[in-house]
């Protein structure tokens, strides 16, 4: 318990214990401003210090003459996800911190009714990705590892080859996903337990489940992934609206990219294209 003392707020049960009940409400800050941080640091960074994108030249011989002019990234269902999960998010974030910051309103309704659609809509994402989508494609896999490894290298003025050209989501894009999964998963199966605590439409009211020691480490768990959650859709954010990432960003609203951004990012052996559409090629290279 040591290690949480610092960060938890604490109070003496009926029973004369000493329980925690919630995170300690600074940690908000300390969040957002790792948040800030990170986005400044690597602004300056990108600005004034990184060299231009260089990748060995490990692109396949696809001509492009085969390849339609826009390239689809992302299906409907992919996007209406993400943004009815991005929405959850938010709402999520500013219910549940707007009141500890001093703007008083009752929060929990919208809190739970938001957590609830979270949960469903990763639910949906979950099963959609293991059938519908390339499950793999989201997990670093050895190219990405190999890859790090001379891009550490070259960061730090070592010889190293360049590079290759990213598969569908480069390694940083894994890596970022993986903490969303860790955050995201405890926020979401500690609030479905959290609902037995206030009146929902789904279970009648328990707060007797626990005894309050396990109750309160439940909620210093969900603070502890709410408070991650504000650093990460922070960085998620700046990345999105970063002038070399707006192809991506739009790719999520219109669900395809530029022919000439995928082939200068992308090795198409490593994200290899379903198309083979030759009608809409002949239109594309007439256009
Ligand atoms: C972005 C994700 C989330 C964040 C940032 C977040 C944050 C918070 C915070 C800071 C509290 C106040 C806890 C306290 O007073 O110690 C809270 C309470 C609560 N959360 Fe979340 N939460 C998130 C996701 C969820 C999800 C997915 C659910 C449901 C499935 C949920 C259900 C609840 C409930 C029911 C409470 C009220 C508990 C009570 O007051 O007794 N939350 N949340």
């Amino acid at each position: 318990m040591g290690i949480l003392k610092p960060i938890t707020e604490w109070a003496t049960s009926p029973w004369g214990q000493k329980v925690p009940i919630h995170i300690a409400w600074f940690l908000i800050w300390v969040a957002a401003l790792a948040g800030l941080l990170f986005l400044i640091v690597h602004a300056i960074y990108i600005r004034y210090f990184a060299k231009a994108e260089e990748f060995a030249d490990s692109v396949s011989p696809t001509p492009v003459v085969v390849l339609p002019k826009r390239i689809p990234r992302h299906s409907l269902a992919a996007r209406v996800f993400h943004w009815i999960m991005a929405a959850s998010m938010f709402t999520l974030l500013f219910t549940a911190f707007l009141p500890k910051t001093g703007l008083q309103f009752d929060w929990i309704t919208y809190h739970w009714i938001a957590g609830s659609i979270l949960t469903l809509s990763i639910l949906f994402h979950i099963i959609h990705a293991s059938f519908w989508l390339d499950f793999w494609a989201i997990w670093p896999d050895k190219a990405d590892l190999v890859d790090a490894w001379k891009r550490v290298r070259r960061f730090m003025g070592r010889p190293a080859q360049p590079p290759r050209r990213f598969a569908k989501y480069p390694l940083e894009n894994k890596l970022y996903h993986g903490a969303i999964i860790m955050t995201g998963l405890t926020a979401i199966a500690t609030g479905v337990f959290m609902m037995s605590r206030v009146r929902t439409l789904f279970f009648p009211r328990n707060p007797y489940l626990f005894t309050d020691m396990t109750w309160g480490l439940l909620y210093v768990l969900h603070g502890l992934a709410g408070v991650g959650l504000i650093a990460l859709v922070m960085v998620h954010i700046y990345f999105a609206v970063r002038p070399e990432k707006l192809d991506i960003t739009k790719s999520m609203i219109f669900g395809s990219m530029r022919r000439e951004f995928y082939l200068s990012h992308y090795d198409p052996q490593r994200w290899p294209l379903e198309i083979q559409r030759p009608e809409s090629t002949r239109a594309d290279r007439e256009a």
